[in-house]
């Protein structure tokens, strides 16, 4: 567990960069990320490079004994370079081009700057990869930032259309799986393809679903073409990306396939401030931001590549991006590193080292103040630093968790794609929400990918398994038969991979685990709540038609969820009050000990030691909160924190090791099968 800052040492004097070195090396930090912006400082118009001053800055840090990631600066290509290719440029709906000013004005089907990018990661990767100092690679920065996936560009057109083609081989087979038949959309050639923009109403899902993965693969190109070059000329290193927060224009599990670690960028009040956040929780976690919304995103990253996950920029104080930016509550920075370690972060990275008093973030805190001096988070980062050697032998590797979520990118992409009418309900948020509650019940979740390994868990959830994928049924029945609790969500199996309704109708496949079929579904306005007995509704709601009693029924005799042994489909989307009603008695039956914790406390077990945080509204008695799977000792000190947790703080303990989670028993021959 290390603790590192982003620093740009061409925004500042160089005679400062020995300073800020020991600096940060005062503050406990070990590790630092530079460079991912600075390509009109390492190149200029006449193509003459100047790799001195980084090599410099290299070597000051190292020299301080500070460990170096090296970020290739291709979201920032200069504006020479652009002029050299004028059709690089990303195109919006419109078709304007997103233009030179600010960071990410490329599009990532430009053959002319993929060569660009393969030239200059390829000089920097000779000309730094084998420096002692540097230990990874940073490539690009934040792939899709400002709505940069999709472009709507010649090249885009072209690179589509080559896609397709690959994909569906000949014209008619394209036009079948996409049901072209319907409003005469059917094309005789790949040429005649448009992209799914610009149309007098609703293009095609199937086409819009097919441009959404045709994008994942232009962005897993991009950063491949990276990856390759940099394992050639820097053995040994680690290459991870900057991934973002709530966000799922592209197929992350598929990127993050070629990287040693996947990290992200976690803005918890910034995030918090986004138009489409809960308003009631936008009120009560101000300062704090919600309890459980960086958490799914750890749990997620962690679920990416093989575990090692990072933060690689944190919040640390006012940013300047969102619709406002409050001041975290004091604390909250400390409270955020550990939450990150709670999760098994490797790395916990600040973003910045210290304010900028020119351009576009002047309004973004960093750890120092503009002039030098130290911001409020600089003291926190050091505390949490002292803290850190507490845990040294933490084993944060092996996975305890006995509840995992499928996140399914493409699923969620589906029902986005959906027709109108069926917007009220968010599926990355429901799947957030579905996260949020085991976490409220005191019950750790890992989320993971469907190809993820299923053998280690008790309950699996799947919030939005919209696609119908018969392999995963396959494995999902192996578990079921050996007793794994199996929670189904509204919409599971409703399309096929190529956007149809299965023939066998929803769930399609799914329907081998549990005898339900759809044959309605309704969406609902937000004035719309219906109640099945204790469980309330809102937005989406499905006819089942089955040999199952259901367990409930709403007022007009549609029967709601439906149990078989230890599978369950639930055919509506519960509210949050519904989920916990629905789900605590669901991991009960699988053999937990779930506890609502209430709206503001959370716990998480790593390796032997639980941590508990708090966001409030009040400070909380730990002893009289926690489940016994919490393993609070009796009496005596605490590693850390307090049994009176105040709001915006953590503590955290040692466990003994018969409080975990019991593992279920699959023998030998089960996991044959899978
Ligand atoms: C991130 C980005 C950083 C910086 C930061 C400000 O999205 O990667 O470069 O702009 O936001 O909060």
């Amino acid at each position: 567990m290390k603790t590192g800052v982003c620093y740009y040492p061409e925004h500042w004097p160089e005679s400062r960069w020995a300073d800020d070195a020991a600096h940060m090396k005062r503050l406990g930090l070990s590790v630092v990320r530079i460079g991912e912006f600075a390509w009109s400082r390492l190149e200029d118009a006449n193509g003459t490079l100047h790799f001195d001053w980084l090599e410099r800055a290299i070597d000051t840090l190292h020299e301080a004994g500070l460990e170096v990631v090296l970020g290739t600066p291709t979201a920032t290509p200069p504006a020479w370079l652009l002029a050299r290719h004028p059709d690089m440029l990303a195109l919006d709906e419109q078709g304007r081009p997103r233009g030179f000013g600010s960071r990410r004005h490329y599009c990532f089907s430009s053959r002319a700057y993929l060569g660009e990018c393969a030239r200059i990661v390829t000089l920097l990767a000779r000309r730094f990869g084998q420096h002692a100092g540097v230990i990874a690679w940073q490539t690009d920065n934040e792939y899709g930032c400002h709505d940069t996936v999709l472009s709507y560009s010649d090249s885009a057109l072209v690179a589509f259309r080559d896609w397709c083609a690959h994909r569906y081989t000949d014209i008619d087979a394209l036009n079948e799986a996409w049901g072209n038949v319907f409003w005469s959309m059917e094309y005789s050639g790949f040429n005649e393809l448009p992209l799914p923009v610009g149309a007098v109403t609703e293009s095609n899902p199937a086409h819009r679903l097919a441009y959404w993965r045709f994008a994942t693969d232009e962005v897993r190109q991009f950063n491949r073409m990276q990856v390759d070059i940099l394992r050639a000329h820097s053995p040994g290193r680690d290459i991870t990306h900057n991934f973002m927060g709530n966000f799922v224009e592209f197929d992350h599990h598929i990127v993050a396939a070629d990287l040693d670690i996947a990290a992200w960028d976690s803005y918890p009040l910034g995030f918090l401030a986004r138009d489409d956040a809960d308003a009631g929780d936008r009120k009560a976690y101000l300062r704090t931001g919600t309890p459980d919304n960086a958490a799914f995103h750890h749990d997620l990253y962690r679920g990416c590549c093989n575990g090692r996950w990072w933060v690689i920029e944190q919040q640390p104080g006012p940013v300047n991006w969102a619709p406002y930016n409050p001041a975290p509550l004091p604390g909250m920075v400390r409270y955020w590193g550990w939450e990150a370690f709670a999760h098994g972060a490797e790395l916990m990275s600040w973003f910045r080292w210290r304010q900028a008093p020119f351009a576009q973030e002047q309004m973004h805190t960093g750890l120092l103040l503009p002039d030098g001096g130290e911001d409020i988070a600089a003291g926190e980062v050091a505390r949490v630093n002292e803290e850190l050697p507490l845990f040294a032998d933490l084993d944060t590797k092996t996975r305890t968790a006995p509840v995992a979520l499928l996140f399914d990118y493409a699923s969620d992409r589906a029902q986005r794609t959906h027709q109108p009418g069926a917007r009220a309900h968010d599926p990355l948020t429901f799947a957030q929400e579905v996260h949020a509650t085991c976490r409220r019940l005191g019950v750790d979740i890992d989320v993971i990918s469907t190809s993820a390994d299923l053998s280690t868990y008790k309950v699996l959830l799947l919030p939005s398994a919209t696609i119908d994928d018969a392999d995963l049924v396959d494995r999902l029945r192996v578990y079921a038969a050996a007793g794994t609790t199996i929670v189904l969500f509204p919409r599971t199996g409703s399309k096929t991979a190529e956007f149809r309704i299965p023939e066998a109708l929803p769930p399609g496949e799914f329907r081998r685990l549990i005898d339900v079929r759809v044959v309605r579904v309704e969406t609902l306005p937000p004035t719309e709540r219906p109640q099945a007995e204790t469980v309330t509704t809102h937005a989406w709601r499905e006819c089942i038609e089955s040999t199952l009693e259901p367990m409930a029924r709403f007022d007009d005799g549609w029967g709601f969820h439906y149990r078989d042994g230890a599978t369950h489909y639930i055919n509506a989307i519960p509210d949050r009050h519904g989920l916990l009603a629905l789900l605590e008695p669901i991991l009960i039956r699988a053999g937990l000990e779930p506890r609502d914790l209430g709206a503001g406390l959370r716990i998480r077990r790593l390796g032997e030691v639980s941590f508990a945080f708090n966001v409030g509204p009040d400070n909380v008695e730990l002893e009289s909160l926690l489940p016994d799977s919490a393993g609070l000792p009796a009496s005596g000190p605490l590693l850390i924190g307090e049994r009176t947790l105040a709001v915006g703080d953590v503590a955290a303990w040692s466990r003994p090791a018969s409080s975990d989670h019991a593992k279920p028993e699959l023998d030998a021959g089960q996991k044959l099968q899978v």
